[in-house]
């Protein structure tokens, strides 16, 4: 199993036999509420029917059909829909079946992008400590997470980092977006000055860092790291795997934040989790630099034999019908100063170190305990299991990311659960 303490899930395992809106049923009968939207992919809540339907329509249909050298209708459809939600002038889509594939294929496009433009010496790929990029080699390297990449080396080579933008000395209890903390994108000028940018192909960051503890980009520091990336020629890739599709109240977090990058990765609330798959959305000036020789010639030598399913496909723009009829990502906007007011209120409670917010995430550090670090949050994650809301809890942290569709009194309900909880450890 991914990430889990196989020989400890055997002697005691969580299984879930249904789902339906923002609850999971248990194999024994009990309902939990989902406080991470599956894993921070259920944006619309569990077994919304109309993907259900399309799914099996899709199945009914077209099972399947390569996407190499072919294609199906849906397709095209899928990806005008997600084009059409993405920020101005992010118009071309490449699907792929994961957050982890679209990364690498992000990256793979960049470095191509630049050696289809002459510029084949621009091959270094700049990430962020405490980044998270999924799991293939491309992601783990450019990932800042030290223990994901610990016992898998040697990663790829010709790769930076920039500073995480956490600090809890100047920012604990932030609501939303930091004051403290732009100048923390200058350090990319500092890359520039070591390397020389014309061996500089991307930067990838997440816009707000989602598994790496959820912190939100200080205020004004994407607007500096899309300068310094314009002033060099570099491209920028926001990692949107959680913050698409209306994680933070508007389609992409780089349409709340106000910063456009050149290359977007997603996947998750693609298709609401009901399908894997993934995508990478570019600018048109990245389209264009591969439009270019003989016609017949294949323009990326990359894909993946489920790249555009059929099911995934149907099951994406039925997602898109869904955020658009249902107004999903307009609750989140609207829930989410609830949600905020609701979080920081729990900072009076015991051994609560910092609380972090934007739009639908929430981070709740705990002080570890001197003797046992890492045990508190595990604790906690139980006993909120136990009174039924699962939330996350890597460590001495809980993490809420709960379906767009939570209404004011379920999210009194998550921090309630939360409240009690830590007010039950030691
Ligand atoms: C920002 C980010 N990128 C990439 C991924 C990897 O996605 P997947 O697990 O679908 O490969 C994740 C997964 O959580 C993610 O949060």
């Amino acid at each position: 199993m991914p990430f889990t303490p196989n020989r400890a899930f055997k002697a005691n395992p969580r299984l879930m036999v249904g789902a339906k809106g923002i609850y999971y049923t248990t194999a024994d009968g009990r309902r939990v509420l989902d406080g991470m939207a599956g894993l921070w992919c259920v944006n619309a809540g569990h077994g919304q029917e109309r993907i259900t339907q399309a799914i099996r329509d899709a199945a009914g249909q077209l099972d399947y059909v390569s996407s190499f050298q072919m294609s199906h209708p849906l397709a095209f459809r899928a990806a005008e829909r997600i084009a059409a939600l993405a920020p101005e002038g992010l118009d071309h889509v490449f699907f792929v079946n994961s957050g982890s594939e679209a990364v690498d294929s992000a990256l793979k496009i960049a470095r191509a992008y630049h050696k289809a433009r002459g510029e084949g010496h621009r091959t270094r790929l700049v990430g962020r400590a405490k980044g998270y990029h999924g799991m293939g080699f491309g992601g783990l390297s450019v990932a800042g997470m030290g223990r994901h990449k610990r016992e898998f080396g040697p990663l790829l080579p010709g790769v930076d980092h920039l500073p995480h933008t956490y600090s809890r000395e100047h920012q604990a209890f932030s609501r939303g977006q930091p004051e403290w903390g732009a100048h923390l994108a200058d350090a990319l000028e500092h890359i520039v000055e070591v390397n020389d940018a014309s061996t500089i192909a991307a930067v990838i960051v997440e816009p707000v860092t989602g598994s790496g503890g959820v912190l939100p980009p200080p205020k004004g520091y994407l607007e500096r790291l899309r300068a310094i990336c314009d002033k060099y020629g570099i491209l920028l890739i926001f990692d949107e795997v959680i913050t698409g599709f209306g994680r933070l109240g508007a389609p992409f977090g780089s349409s709340a934040l106000g910063v456009t990058p050149d290359i977007i990765t997603c996947a998750k609330g693609m298709s609401n989790g009901a399908v894997p798959m993934g995508g990478v959305i570019t600018s048109a000036k990245v389209y264009d630099a591969f439009m270019q020789g003989p016609e017949a010639a294949i323009e990326l030598l990359h894909g993946y034999t489920y790249s555009g399913h059929p099911l995934a496909c149907a099951a994406a723009i039925a997602a898109m019908d869904v955020y658009e009829e249902q107004d999903i990502f307009a609750n989140c906007a609207r829930v989410s100063k609830h949600w905020e007011e609701q979080a920081h209120a729990l900072r009076s409670e015991p051994h609560i170190a910092d609380i972090r917010n934007i739009g639908l995430l929430c981070a709740i550090d705990l002080v570890p305990k001197a003797d046992a670090a890492g045990t508190r949050g595990v604790a906690v994650g139980a006993k909120c299991y136990e009174a039924g809301v699962l939330v996350r809890a890597p460590g001495d942290m809980i993490v809420l990311s709960p379906p767009l569709i939570i209404t004011n009194s379920e999210i009194d309900h998550i921090f309630e659960t939360v409240r009690t909880a830590i007010r039950a450890i030691d």
